[in-house]
C-alpha cells in the first residue's frame, strides 16, 4: 500500500498548509498521499520551459507558411481565407440577423447597429447530442426551425428578407463571404453529410424545405473572424481575434503578399485587397507530429477517447472542451500510482467526470483561500465519489489543475506572441473571447504575463475581452459586406450617368 497513515496534523509542504483543517461537518480521513516531490517528480512534463516555447512558435510558424502555400491538403494548419478584408468603419448600420453555431448551444439573435450602439435581443437554444452526431439535413432543420420561432416571437417573419451573418465556428474552406465547404467537424460535432458540403447551400435548402422563412445570407464567418470584427468596432488597432472556449482558434489580418495561395486574386469589384483576415485553424497545429516533443501520455489518452483522434492536438492541449479531461486522467494515473486518495482510483477513472469548470472553480480555492483548507476542492472530489480523501489530496489536485491550466495559458501565449512578431506593429489590439478566458480565475493574466516575455522588439499589445463576437461580429461582417454593396451600387450608377451626359 503506497499511502503512509498518520495520526497528527501533518506539516507544512511547499508553502501549502496540509494540516487537516478542511472545514466540513465530516473530517477528512487521516491518511495522507505520498510527498509533494513525487507528484511534482510524476508531472515534471506539464510544465512547459520559455525555451520550448520559443520552439512552440518556431514550429507553428513554419506550420502556418505550409498552410499559406498550399490549398489546405495535407497540412496542419489551414490558414483559411476569411475573404473578410475591411473592418467596420463605424457607419455600419442597420437591422440584421445572426446565427451563432459552434457549441452546444446555438443562438438566433436580431441586431440593430447604430453608430457605436448596438441593440441585441436573441434567443439561446440547446442542440441536443443526438443532432450533433445525426444527419447534417437533421442538423440544419433543426436551425431553421429554431431561427422560425426566434422570427415569430419577435415578430420577424414578415420582415423583408433580413441580411444575415452566419457565424459557424467550424473549419470552413471558403471561396467567397458567402460560400464556404465545412473541411472537418471538430468540439464534439459529427453530423453526418456536412464535411466538403457548403453550410450556407444547406441552411438555405433547410429554410427552403420549411417554406415560412425567407433569409438573406450575406456573411458565413468563424467566431474568431466574429471577435476580431466586434473588437475593431471599438479599437481600429485590433489584428487578432482569439478564442479560448469549447476550443480554441485565432484569425488575423495577413499582407496579401505573404498568402501565396491567393496569388492574383481580386475581389467581386476587381480588387485586390492589401489584407485579409487568415482564420488559421491553429486548433489542429501539431496533428503533423510537430508537438509530439512536449505532449504527454495524459495527451495521447486525451485523444484516444475522443470523438477525432489525431486531430486537433493543440486545441486538445488548451481549450475547455479538454482541459478537465486531461486534468481527470492526470489524476486517475497518480491515484494508480499510489500517489493519491489512498491508491483508489475507481471515482476518478470515469470519463469525463471532471468538467473543465471543476479545473478554474480548484484553481480559484488556490487563489482566494489564504488558509489553504482546499473546502471547493474536497467538495468536488467528494461529490465525484472519490473516498479517501486527505488534506494533502487536496493539495496535490489543486496543484495539477494549476499545472494543466498554466500549461493551457503558455501553449495559447506561444501562438498569441507569434502572431504578435509576425504582424509586427508597434500596438496591436488582441480580441479576445471564450469560456475558458473568462471564467478561469487565473488563465487570463497567466496568459498575458507570458506573452510579454515571448513578444521580441518594441511591439505594444493589449488583450481585450470581446462583447459577444460570435453574435455583434457576424452582425458587423454582414453590415460592413451590406455597406460595400451599397458602396459599388452607388459607384456604378454614378458612373452609369456620368457616361450618359
Ligand atoms: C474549433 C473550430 C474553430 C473554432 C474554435 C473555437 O477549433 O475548429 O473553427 O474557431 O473551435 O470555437
Amino acid at each position: 500500500m503506497s499511502s503512509i497513515v498518520c495520526h497528527l496534523p501533518i506539516d507544512t509542504q511547499n508553502g501549502i498548509a496540509t494540516d487537516a483543517r478542511i472545514k466540513k461537518q465530516r473530517p477528512p480521513p487521516l491518511v495522507v498521499s505520498r510527498p509533494r516531490d513525487l507528484i511534482q517528480e510524476a508531472c515534471k512534463h506539464l510544465s512547459i520551459s520559455d525555451h520550448q516555447l520559443r520552439r512552440i512558435m518556431q514550429l507553428m510558424e513554419k506550420s502556418m507558411e505550409q498552410g499559406l502555400a498550399t490549398s489546405t491538403k495535407n497540412v496542419a494548419v489551414k490558414m483559411l481565407p476569411t475573404f473578410v478584408d475591411s473592418v467596420p468603419n463605424g457607419t455600419e448600420k442597420g437591422d440584421f440577423l445572426a446565427l451563432d453555431l459552434g457549441g452546444t448551444n446555438f443562438r438566433v439573435l436580431h441586431i440593430k447597429l447604430e453608430g457605436k450602439e448596438t441593440k441585441m435581443t436573441g434567443k439561446i437554444f440547446r442542440v441536443p447530442e443526438s443532432i450533433m452526431r445525426g444527419t447534417g439535413e437533421a442538423l440544419f432543420d433543426h436551425i431553421a426551425d429554431c431561427m422560425a420561432k426566434f422570427m415569430e416571437e419577435n415578430n420577424l417573419k414578415d420582415a423583408t428578407k433580413l441580411p444575415l451573418g452566419f457565424t459557424f465556428s467550424f473549419p470552413c474552406e471558403q471561396d467567397g463571404l458567402t460560400k464556404g465547404k465545412l473541411v472537418t467537424w471538430t468540439k464534439g460535432f459529427k453530423a453526418s453529410g456536412v464535411e466538403g458540403a457548403d453550410v450556407v447551400t444547406m441552411l438555405r435548402d433547410a429554410c427552403h424545405r420549411r417554406k415560412d422563412i425567407d433569409i438573406d445570407v450575406v456573411a458565413l464567418l468563424n467566431d474568431t473572424v466574429g471577435t476580431l470584427m466586434a473588437c475593431a468596432f471599438q479599437e481600429n488597432t485590433c489584428q487578432i481575434g482569439v478564442i479560448v472556449g469549447t476550443g480554441t482558434n485565432a484569425c488575423y489580418m495577413e499582407r496579401l503578399d505573404r498568402i501565396p495561395k491567393l496569388a492574383g486574386y481580386v475581389d467581386e469589384h476587381g480588387v485586390t485587397p492589401e489584407e485579409m483576415i487568415i482564420n488559421t485553424e491553429w486548433g489542429a497545429f501539431g496533428d503533423d507530429g510537430a508537438l509530439d516533443f512536449l505532449r504527454t501520455k495524459w495527451d495521447d489518452a486525451v485523444d484516444r477517447e475522443s470523438i477525432n483522434p489525431g486531430q486537433h492536438l493543440y486545441e486538445k492541449m488548451i481549450s475547455g472542451m479538454y482541459m478537465g479531461e486531461c486534468a481527470r486522467v492526470v489524476l486517475e494515473d497518480l491515484a494508480k500510482q499510489g500517489l493519491l486518495f489512498g491508491g483508489h482510483s475507481d471515482a476518478i477513472s470515469v470519463p469525463h467526470c471532471f468538467p473543465t469548470k471543476f479545473v478554474s472553480e480548484i484553481d480559484s480555492d488556490l487563489l482566494e483561500d489564504d488558509d489553504r483548507t482546499f473546502q471547493k476542492t474536497y467538495q468536488i472530489l467528494e461529490d465525484i465519489g472519490v473516498e479517501m480523501i486527505t488534506a494533502n489530496d487536496c493539495a496535490n489536485v489543486a496543484y495539477v489543475c494549476s499545472l494543466i491550466s498554466t500549461r493551457a495559458a503558455h501553449l495559447t501565449a506561444a501562438g498569441i506572441a507569434m502572431l504578435l512578431n509576425r504582424i509586427n506593429k508597434p500596438h496591436v489590439t488582441v480580441g479576445v473571447d471564450g469560456s475558458v478566458y473568462r471564467f478561469h480565475p487565473t488563465y487570463p493574466s497567466l496568459l498575458d504575463a507570458k506573452i510579454a516575455e515571448l513578444i521580441v522588439g518594441d511591439i505594444e499589445y493589449k488583450l481585450m475581452l470581446s462583447e459577444d463576437g460570435s453574435g455583434r461580429g457576424a452582425a458587423l461582417v454582414a453590415a460592413v459586406a451590406t455597406r460595400l454593396k451599397e458602396e459599388k451600387l452607388a459607384a456604378m450608377s454614378s458612373a452609369l450617368s456620368a457616361s450618359k451626359q
